[in-house]
């Protein structure tokens, strides 16, 4: 079946390049439909993508050429994906704040299929904070963007802000489509995520803002890849993810259990959990009653779940994080060696868009044998997809 890709051409000079784009994917057997914002007309005619796509072009959300439909409704529901590109600033904007006020802020806002964004314009205008806010609001609804490229821009400037070249659009759309590949069959993988819960009294505990987000993003991905996924989670209230297996855990030392045990037939081992570092050194039995004074509460270690990990490792390749808020590269780079892992993910919480209960993160790669790599602004479960791209890569290297 032909897949209908709705492509919303916004006002900028790489509008000749949605054109282009439009081509390939009518030669690649897609349907393509493309809506124009009035800027957009500015640079190409409606009748280039007309010509294109061979289909009506839409301009205005009150012409209604079909009166058994109402156009930009009909649009969304008919989409299987819809692609902004160029994408400007301004619309960026609108999407980011729900206004409808042409058609295709009208339309995106109506429709429930995937929304990808390719953004092109000044770098000036990229690095804004108004439109990296906008940006991030975006991902965190769940649209994808199509990053940018560098290079010579049409205003004069060198910098980040040219809409991607239209093949590697049209190719990131194949992939979409095409049957997810499955390098993870056979394959166990072990994930732990979320914080864990350290009891002081029947009543209260010690324990950190983790969501557990990443961790359950990574399993996801992971099972979408094929591997056998066992996933360790501390207390967290998101949905389990599907065709993964979650054995929920409170405490460090319950972390520790059930990790140990899993570990011997793992192939990979994700440590994303935020294990407490120290727990009450007597747990009271009784709910603790207040007195005069001060209360030290005194606290002792947990076991070190990834160090231990590191000592045991045989086929394992072993992955750790460090959320850090100060010289994230030294302190990975110790962490690597320290406790034996083969990669470890570190991000700077402290960052916009990075952090806990964020849908975005912006995360370091750091291995022993390459130099590292981050990524860019990222929702939680695309960081999760090239973790996962990047583990199997480097396990493929090791073999
Ligand atoms: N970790 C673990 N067991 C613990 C503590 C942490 O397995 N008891 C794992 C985490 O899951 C994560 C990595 O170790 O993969 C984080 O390293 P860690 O040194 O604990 O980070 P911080 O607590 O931030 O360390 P530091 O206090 O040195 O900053």
């Amino acid at each position: 079946m032909k897949k209908n890709i709705l492509l919303c051409v916004t006002g900028g000079i790489a509008c000749y390049k949605a054109a282009s784009l439009t081509s390939k994917l009518i030669q690649s057997d897609y349907s393509v439909k493309v809506i124009m914002t009035e800027s957009a007309m500015n640079f190409v005619s409606p009748l280039t993508f007309q010509a294109l796509s061979r289909n009506e072009v839409y301009t205005d959300t009150f012409i209604e050429n079909n009166p058994e439909v109402i156009a930009h409704i009909d649009l969304a529901d008919w989409a299987d994906l819809c692609l902004v590109a160029p994408a400007t600033a301004n619309m960026i904007g609108k999407l980011a704040n729900g206004l409808a006020d042409d058609m295709v802020s009208t339309t995106l806002l109506a429709t429930t299929a995937p929304v990808w964004i390719a953004p092109a314009m000044n770098v000036h205008m990229y690095d804004h904070p108004a439109v990296q806010k906008n940006i991030n609001t975006l991902y965190q609804f769940g649209h994808r963007f199509i990053e940018p490229g560098e290079g010579y821009l049409a205003c004069g400037y060198v910098g980040k802000g040219r809409l991607e070249e239209p093949e590697t659009i049209a190719e990131l759309i194949h992939q979409h489509f095409s049957e997810p590949a499955q390098p993870l069959k056979g394959k166990n993988v072990l994930i732990t995520a979320g914080p864990t819960k350290e009891r002081i009294d029947p009543v209260r505990f010690l324990t950190n803002h983790s969501s557990g987000k990443m961790g359950y993003a990574l399993a996801e991905e992971a099972a979408k890849m094929g591997g056998n996924v066992t996933l360790i989670s501390g207390p967290s209230t998101l949905p389990s993810p599907l065709g993964v297996k979650v054995i929920f855990v409170e405490s460090a030392a319950q972390m520790y259990d059930q990790v140990l045990h899993h570990f011997p037939k793992a192939d990979i081992v994700i440590k994303s959990a935020a294990v407490a570092d120290y727990r009450p050194k007597h747990v009271s039995q009784q709910k603790l009653k207040k007195k005069d004074g001060n209360l030290t509460l005194e606290l002792e270690r947990t076991k070190d779940i990834l160090l231990e990990l590191g000592k045991r490792k045989k086929q394992q390749f072993l992955v750790g994080f460090a959320a850090e808020t100060e010289n994230i590269e030294e302190h990975a780079l110790s962490k690597l060696n320290r406790k034996n892992a083969d990669m470890i993910i570190a991000n700077d919480i402290t960052a916009e868009g990075a952090g806990f209960a964020a849908d975005t993160n912006i995360v370091t790669i750091f291995q022993k044998k390459h130099p590292p790599k981050t990524l860019p602004l990222l929702s939680k479960s695309e960081t999760a997809r090239k973790i996962m791209e990047e583990i199997i890569q480097n396990m493929v290297g090791e073999s």
